[in-house]
């Protein structure tokens, strides 16, 4: 698959979309992410902030983007300036010059110039656009630079009476994935499947739990997607049931199964599939069971997944079939009307249906509208991901106990329905099986 990339007039145009929604008196100040050091002299891979990068696709640490709609020049971006030693050290800079001409700002500044020429940037404007909190370390550079402007009305100087979040803005836009967007995510997603796939091949007793998180690692880089979308999770056995586990340490055990949620980050953007699967290759009757309900209850949110339908309509579906499934199980008791009433297999299933996907693995957007939940409506990405999960201390039949499961894909709403963009994984017992008894031989 050929890798697409956004062009650099799609980066501007959001720029521009974003000015004509500012009111004229107002300005932007929007930071880039810096480095975070990991340990003495060696930082973290350098992550992009996901706002600045979808406003600019510039991918350096520390510049500022700032947005003026009434100046003759209303996007200036302030980058990192050339410097021969600190390359040498650190790696190569774009530079203020050719930062400009390819990234289409109207103006570009050297770093070291930010605090003198945001003075005159912000210097009587009404309102300022800022994200508050997220960076606190720049938070204190545009305290001071208020003060400054409050300071010194005889300089001429007036500080901005509003400030206001410009992340509601920026989010909105960001829900809504271009053709170009929804191209790199298709792309993301089929990596990622690619890389589950990979990791089924090579599943086998005796096998740690962190040689399947190599595998589905390995599988990214080799086609483009250097980096995980998030933490690669690879439970087997009870540790399925421990949501966020990140160990990975664990020796995967015979008759297990071992649940993998992973996802690459390519160009920025997320894919996150989590499949299910045993670890000799073939599922028990009571791992069956319980799986079945799982897959039935995605295909039942599945279909309220199209314009108009919504995440809580979905989740009711959802827990209809996973809350009558562990009703014929033995593992709820009681009327199904009454266990819905109290939520009952909330015990077995503790988390959301799904969230939107994008530059953020939990990507932003509001999940309600003037007060209501929002209707998914074309061009926005989501991941509906069912689970059941019965602890070795649950109270539920033996047979059942130990056993986590979570099917998870990454769909985007189409005027027609929805796309599954994660539809190369196999996922029906008898699809899984026969993958991995293809394999057998590495068994
Ligand atoms: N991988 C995080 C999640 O599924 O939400
Ligand atoms: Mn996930
Ligand atoms: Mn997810």
């Amino acid at each position: 698959m050929p890798t697409v990339n956004i062009e650099k007039a799609e980066f501007k145009a959001r720029r521009d979309r974003l000015l004509a929604m500012m009111e004229p008196n107002s300005v932007a100040i929007i930071p880039a992410a810096s480095e975070v050091t990991r340990s003495r002299d060696t930082e973290y891979a350098f992550r992009q902030d996901s706002d600045f990068f979808y406003l600019t696709g510039f991918n350096e640490p520390d510049a500022v983007l700032v947005l003026c709609p009434s100046s003759d020049t209303p996007s200036t971006l302030f980058c990192l300036n050339k410097d021969k030693l600190a390359e040498i050290w650190h790696g190569r800079r774009i530079g203020f010059e050719k930062a400009k001409k390819d990234y289409l700002f109207d103006q570009t500044c050297a770093l070291s110039e930010l605090t003198e020429q945001l003075l005159n940037l912000v210097n009587g404007q009404q309102i300022l656009f800022y994200a508050q909190g997220t960076y606190p370390q720049f938070d204190d550079k545009v305290w001071a630079l208020l003060n400054t402007l409050r300071g010194a009305p005889k300089k001429g100087y007036k500080a901005p009476h509003t400030i206001k979040d410009i992340r509601g803005l920026v989010h909105e836009m960001r829900l809504f994935k271009s053709p170009a967007e929804v191209n790199i995510m298709r792309q993301a997603c089929e990596i990622s499947a690619q890389g589950h796939i990979r990791a089924m091949q090579f599943a086998k007793p005796g096998a740690t739990e962190y040689q399947l998180e190599a595998e589905l690692h390995h599988h990214y880089a080799m086609h483009g997607a250097r980096h995980p979308a998030y933490g690669t999770i690879v439970g087997g056995g009870d540790n399925a049931n421990i949501l966020h586990y990140t160990a990975n340490s664990d020796v995967l055990t015979d008759g297990d199964l071992v649940l993998i949620d992973s996802g690459a980050e390519l160009q920025g953007y997320a894919a996150d599939i989590t499949r299910t699967f045993p670890i000799n290759g073939q599922f028990s009757q009571p791992q069956a069971e319980l799986y079945n309900i799982v897959l039935a209850a995605q295909a039942a949110a599945f279909t309220e997944v199209k314009p108009g339908g919504s995440l809580s309509k979905a989740n009711k579906l959802a827990m209809t079939v996973l809350t009558q499934g562990l009703v014929d199980l033995g593992i709820l008791q009681g009327e199904l009307q009454e266990l819905l009433d109290n939520q009952a297999c909330k015990a077995f299933y503790m988390h959301g249906l799904g969230h939107w996907l994008g530059l953020d693995v939990h990507d932003v957007g509001d999940y309600k509208k003037d007060e209501k939940e929002r209707p998914f409506e074309a061009g926005m990405v989501l991941t509906i991901e069912p689970g059941l999960y019965v602890s070795l201390d649950a109270q539920a039949p033996e047979q059942y106990k130990g056993i986590g499961i979570r099917i998870e894909d990454n769909l985007l709403v189409t005027e027609q329905g929805h796309e599954n963009l994660t539809l190369s994984v196999p996922k029906s017992i008898s699809e899984i099986e026969a993958l991995m008894q293809k394999q057998a031989i590495n068994r």
